[in-house]
Parts: structure tokens; C-alpha cells; sequence
């Protein structure tokens, strides 16, 4: 999954501060049980991201237990408040998160719906400030244009596993879920209405600005 060599991960993961005990029992549960979780160095930039732009209103599109949200609602928290918006079909999962967050002090800051993440967005008010999609790679660009309608000018599009492990590189693999990312990447790099990087950390993240 992370495609930077181990010394540069340590190195990064230790560049970030300090965090809650919590996150640290949700990453060794990532750990010993093979979730992919967006992890700390990911998650600190997600973070970022959502205090640079004063985020208030954060959509997720497949969360997990809970652990990028965790980041999210932080910043949200630290913004002044809003609401970060979990979304996963598995209702297991969507307890676990309930859980969790509780426990970071994140009630009433994270709205849950367990469902599926496109449709859940579809009938969701918008504008949202930041979205994050992590869902079934094979679905990334049907959920596109729908993220571009529901993000406010100026709003960040964060996508996962945009370098797939390095499996976008080679030609041989045309999985539809491959395939899907690299179309994806096509759609938000080669779109005037963006501007966007990919920044190729773990197992890399596309940062997308909606420009108008
Ligand atoms: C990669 S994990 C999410 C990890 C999470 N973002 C984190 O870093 O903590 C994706 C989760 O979303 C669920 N999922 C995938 N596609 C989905 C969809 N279309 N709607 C709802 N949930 C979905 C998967 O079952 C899985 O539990």
C-alpha cells in the first residue's frame, strides 16, 4: 500500500505531532487487521487542508471505522464548529466509528449514515467546503461530477489511492478498478475547472482546488 520507502515513511510519520491515544489504538487496529486506513501522515495533511480552507461542512464518501473522519473533525472542531458527514455501507463499521469518535469528543460533530456513500451524497444538501472520496476505486469517476456539483467554488477534493500501489503504471493491469483511477486522474488533471496535484504520499493523494 505505501509506495515511499520505509525510511522516508518513518521519517514523515514522525514529522507529525503528537496525537490522541485513540487515533494510535485505531491505527494498530488498522495494523493488525489489514484496513486501509489513510494513516497518520495522510491524515495530517487531510487536517491541514480542512483548517487552510476554515472547512465547516466535510463530506466523506467511504469511511472506515472512523479514522479519517477523526482527522476531519478535528479540523472542523478547531474551525469553529460544523459537521463531517461518515458515510459506509458496512453498519459494523459505522458503530465502530461511533465508538471512536465519541471517545475523541467528536459527538455532535460527525453525522452518520450507513449507506451508499454516491446515492447518500446525491440526496445531501450542499455546498460542502472539502469532499473525500475513499470508496470502491471502480465507482471514482461516476461519483466526479457529483462531487464537483456538491463542492463550493474554492472547496478541496481529496481522493485516495491514487497511485494504487504503483499498479497504475503498469500497462499490463486492466482491472476496472485501475482503470478507474487513472481515468479519474485524467478527469481532475486535465480540467480547467480544477487545479490539482498529486501528492505521493502512502499510496498517494489527488489535491484538488475547484476553481469555479
Ligand atoms: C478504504 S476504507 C475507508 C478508510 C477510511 N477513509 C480511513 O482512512 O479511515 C473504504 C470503506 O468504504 C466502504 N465503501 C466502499 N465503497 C463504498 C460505497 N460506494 N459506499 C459506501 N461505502 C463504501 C468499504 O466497504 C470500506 O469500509
Amino acid at each position: 500500500m505505501d509506495i515511499l520507502s520505509k525510511q522516508l515513511s518513518d521519517y514523515l510519520e514522525n514529522l507529525v505531532p503528537p496525537r490522541h491515544p485513540e487515533l494510535k489504538k485505531m491505527e494498530d487496529y488498522a495494523a493488525k487487521n489489514n484496513f486501509p486506513i489513510i494513516g497518520p501522515i495522510c491524515g495530517h495533511l487531510c487536517y491541514q487542508m480542512a483548517r487552510t480552507i476554515g472547512a465547516k461542512r466535510i463530506f466523506e464518501l467511504g469511511s472506515g471505522y472512523g479514522y479519517s473522519t477523526a482527522w476531519f473533525a478535528q479540523a472542523v472542531k478547531e474551525n469553529g464548529g460544523g459537521e463531517v458527514h461518515h458515510v459506509v455501507w458496512d453498519d459494523e463499521l459505522s458503530k465502530m466509528a461511533r465508538e471512536h469518535l465519541k471517545t475523541l469528543g467528536y459527538e455532535g460533530t460527525v453525522k452518520y449514515t450507513v449507506g451508499e456513500a454516491i446515492q447518500t451524497l446525491q440526496h445531501s444538501q450542499g455546498p460542502f467546503d472539502l469532499i473525500f472520496n475513499d470508496i470502491d476505486k471502480a465507482d471514482y469517476p461516476k461519483s466526479l461530477p457529483l462531487i464537483y456539483d456538491k463542492l463550493r467554488v474554492g472547496g478541496v477534493l481529496i481522493i485516495d489511492n491514487i497511485l494504487w500501489s504503483g499498479r497504475i503504471f503498469d500497462d499490463m493491469d486492466q482491472s476496472d478498478a485501475t482503470k478507474a483511477i487513472r481515468e479519474t486522474t485524467g478527469m481532475v488533471m486535465n480540467n480547467d475547472r480544477w487545479v490539482a496535484s498529486v501528492v505521493p504520499m502512502r499510496d498517494g493523494l489527488l489535491v484538488a482546488t475547484k476553481l469555479r
